[in-house]
């Protein structure tokens, strides 16, 4: 398979889902909307969405069905990059190529372009429901998962023990926890909601999370390689952010080469969690290898 092919067919299907899930209707708010839009629209790779329709995939289910899922998972995940570049985290000025949400509108703003895409994801969700009649008990284990891989337990915590090492010495143990819950918590809930909708059984469905919790760990060593090896101009975002913050990285821990075995060990670990989907997971084997090479 062509895995540019396929990123841009399911690049264009999530983007058309989004637009429909969040029109820019003018109200008296409209300033915030704006905001949301700005954030949602001016880029990304849909990363957390594909990877949801691949797992429905994976398990013989029709994708189209996931995507009301697939979306939610990307408005939880705009919001926190929103949040992430914000003066009072990370203070970044570039995202997705084009000035961060509180350079282009103000930081109150921002605040509320991060809140309002969450909490619209949890009320697509719940508004979605007609459209899984009869499943009602797995759509509720979905929302249910991401609203704890979103939170305190998943990536809202991992941002707070992020925020807590800032400039601290940490062992392994604890940047690996970091890491699992800053990024990997949503990209796993990406997988196994993609693996219920789907209509997966135990077996599958935990396969799918084995596989999330590796490419999430795998992903995040590669973003803080990228911090360190990447371009601004392909990755839409300023590199040597994270030596500046002094932050607690892969690279800066245990080097730029052990990393990169380690990312390569998971990527392969991931892979060997969907060899029982033969054809099936094929996107997901091109998606885990994409992690080693990607620049952006
Ligand atoms: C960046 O995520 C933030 C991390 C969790 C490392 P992505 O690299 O998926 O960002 P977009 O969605 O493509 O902009
Ligand atoms: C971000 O990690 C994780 C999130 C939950 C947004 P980073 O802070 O490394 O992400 P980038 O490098 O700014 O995209
Ligand atoms: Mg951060
Ligand atoms: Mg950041
Ligand atoms: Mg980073």
């Amino acid at each position: 398979m062509d895995l540019k092919v396929y990123l841009e067919e399911r690049r264009n299907l999530v983007n058309r889902a989004l637009e429909a899930y969040l029109p820019a209707v003018r109200g008296p708010a409209f300033r915030v909307v704006q905001a949301m839009h700005y954030s949602l629209f001016v880029g990304g790779k849909r990363l957390r969405p594909i990877l949801c329709l691949a797992a429905a995939e994976a398990v013989g289910g029709d994708p189209g069905e996931a995507l009301p899922v697939a979306c939610a998972l990307e408005m939880v995940h705009t919001y926190s990059l929103i949040h992430d570049d914000l003066p009072a985290m990370d203070d970044d000025d570039l995202r997705r190529g084009q000035p961060t949400c509180h350079k282009k509108f103000d930081e109150a703003t921002a605040i509320l372009a991060g809140d309002g895409l969450l909490t619209e994801a949890f009320h697509l969700l719940a508004a979605a429901a007609s459209r899984f009649e009869g499943r009602e008990a797995m759509l509720l284990e979905v929302t249910e998962l991401l609203a704890k891989a979103a939170g305190y337990r998943g990536m809202v915590g991992g941002q707070m023990l992020d925020l807590m090492a800032e400039g601290r010495k940490i062992n392994l143990k604890e940047l690996e926890l970091i890491h699992r819950c800053k990024t990997g918590a949503l990209l796993t809930a990406a997988t196994r909601s993609g693996a219920l909708v789907g209509g997966g059984n135990r077996i599958q469905v935990a396969a799918l999370t084995s596989y999330g919790e590796r490419f999430g760990l795998a992903f995040q060593i590669t973003d803080d390689l990228l911090d360190v090896e990447g371009d601004a101009a392909e990755m839409g975002k300023a590199p040597g952010m994270d030596e500046q913050r002094q932050k607690a990285t892969y690279p800066a821990l245990v080097g730029l080469e052990a990393s990169r075995q380690w990312a390569k060990r998971l990527v392969e670990e991931a892979m060997a969690e969907v060899e029982s989907f033969q054809d099936r997971a094929a996107p997901l084997r091109e998606l885990a290898k994409y992690l080693l090479v990607r620049r952006s």
